[in-house]
């Protein structure tokens, strides 16, 4: 069979990286997934090179014929454990936006996470498919609308709450500026976001919550409280039965708190690099999180994670799982729910050809004996 040159080949993220380049508007492009300038796609943490730069020290003549990628995720199981981050308005690279995640995660046998920020609802998001969902957490300033949204996902059915911890209610508008590109601004929205799917969790708020204000996507983040701390979680804990899983952490330090103040799981993430500039690249993190945590609860990372192989560098350095923040983007942007479905397929047969060669059978036994440190 020839295959027509019109026709891209999408073998691998990085293929759908750029093809996704191609069909989206360059601004989107450039403030949501792109290095300013940069062609290789690569956050400004250097998440993604810190992957390349670790290097196997694969093991021979070890019994790999039946390897087993399947593992947990705070008890639910996963096929892979790879799972989708949350991500805002999904619904600006295609039509069906969080709902299209949600069908292909449940159909790959993963996890998604919803993001409070989410183009269809919380409710939505739930009826569309049968799949374990978690929900991602802005912490409101009006503690009434966080408690709101907190306990809509309980109803709904989701399984933990991920408390995104990394990101205080200011942000950089250098990105949007430069690449003038701005979700408030309803010319820029793209081809596929309807406008009043922006901010989809909080519509209906004034009626659910006399005197609350719904935020709006220019001054989103202004409503998140930046004054909580540690403390807060029992607050937290106070209306909700949900595991919480802390997303953003970031040190040893924050790792060991975060089992003091009795969390169920923690994601080493620096945002994508969206955050601190210098952040340091996860994968470099993730060691001296995942040592002093020491199996006290569940640790996963995200943050530069392209292929199998870097699925298996991260479980050995300590993660149960990993989440992927832009690459669900760009499988949407190019062909929906199918488009995500293949990826994860993608990443399923890279990590189960990465086993093979580096001598190891099965996801939960993976451990830093297969990576060269130094
Ligand atoms: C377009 C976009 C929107 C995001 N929105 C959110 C969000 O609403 N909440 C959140 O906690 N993280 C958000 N993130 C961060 C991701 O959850 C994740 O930490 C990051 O993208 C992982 O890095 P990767 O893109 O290299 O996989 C977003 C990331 C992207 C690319």
């Amino acid at each position: 069979m020839t295959i027509p040159e019109s026709v891209p080949l999408l073998l691998t993220v990085e293929d759908y990286a750029r093809r996704a380049k191609e069909l989206l508007p360059s601004g989107m492009w450039g403030t949501l997934y792109g290095d300013d300038g940069a062609p290789d796609f690569r956050a400004e943490t250097g998440n993604v090179e810190a992957f390349r730069a670790i290097r196997f020290r694969p093991r021979v003549l070890v019994d790999v014929q039946h390897r087993n990628l399947a593992t947990e995720a705070l008890g639910a199981p996963i096929s892979l454990p790879v799972m989708i981050a949350p991500s805002g308005h999904q619904q600006r690279v295609h039509r069906d936006g969080e709902t299209a995640t949600a069908r292909a995660a449940a159909a790959s046998g993963t996890i998604m996470v919803l993001s409070t920020a989410s183009s269809f609802s919380i409710e939505e998001v739930a009826l569309a498919a049968s799949g374990t969902l978690w929900f991602q957490l802005y912490w409101m300033r009006d503690r009434r609308v966080t408690q709101w949204l907190v306990r809509r996902a309980e109803d709904s059915g989701y399984k933990a709450i991920v408390l995104t911890v990394d990101m205080p209610g200011i942000r950089s508008r250098e990105r949007d500026v430069r690449h003038e590109w701005n979700l408030a601004d309803e010319s820029k929205l793209g081809r596929t976001l309807e406008p009043d799917r922006l901010l989809r969790n909080f519509s209906g708020l004034e009626q659910a919550i006399p005197g609350a204000e719904a935020p709006t996507q220019a001054a989103f983040n202004e409503a998140w409280d930046d004054s909580v701390t540690w403390k807060d979680l029992d607050w937290l804990r106070s209306f909700t039965t949900l595991p919480i899983v802390l997303k953003g952490v970031q040190t040893a330090e924050d790792a060991e708190l975060a089992v003091q103040y009795g969390a169920e799981g923690l994601i080493v993430s620096n945002h994508g690099g969206f955050a601190l500039d210098d952040a340091t690249p996860t994968i470099e993190v993730l060691p001296e999180v995942a040592e002093v945590v020491n199996g006290r609860l569940e640790v996963f990372l995200d943050g530069g994670v392209r292929t199998g192989s870097d699925v298996l560098k991260a479980l050995a350095l300590g993660a149960r799982a990993v989440l992927l923040g832009r690459a669900p983007h760009w499988a949407l942007a190019v062909n929906g729910e199918q488009g995500l479905r293949d990826l994860l397929e993608i990443l399923r047969i890279e990590l189960n050809v990465a086993m093979a060669f580096a001598g190891t059978a099965d996801v939960n036994r993976v451990n830093a004996a297969i990576i060269r440190r130094g």
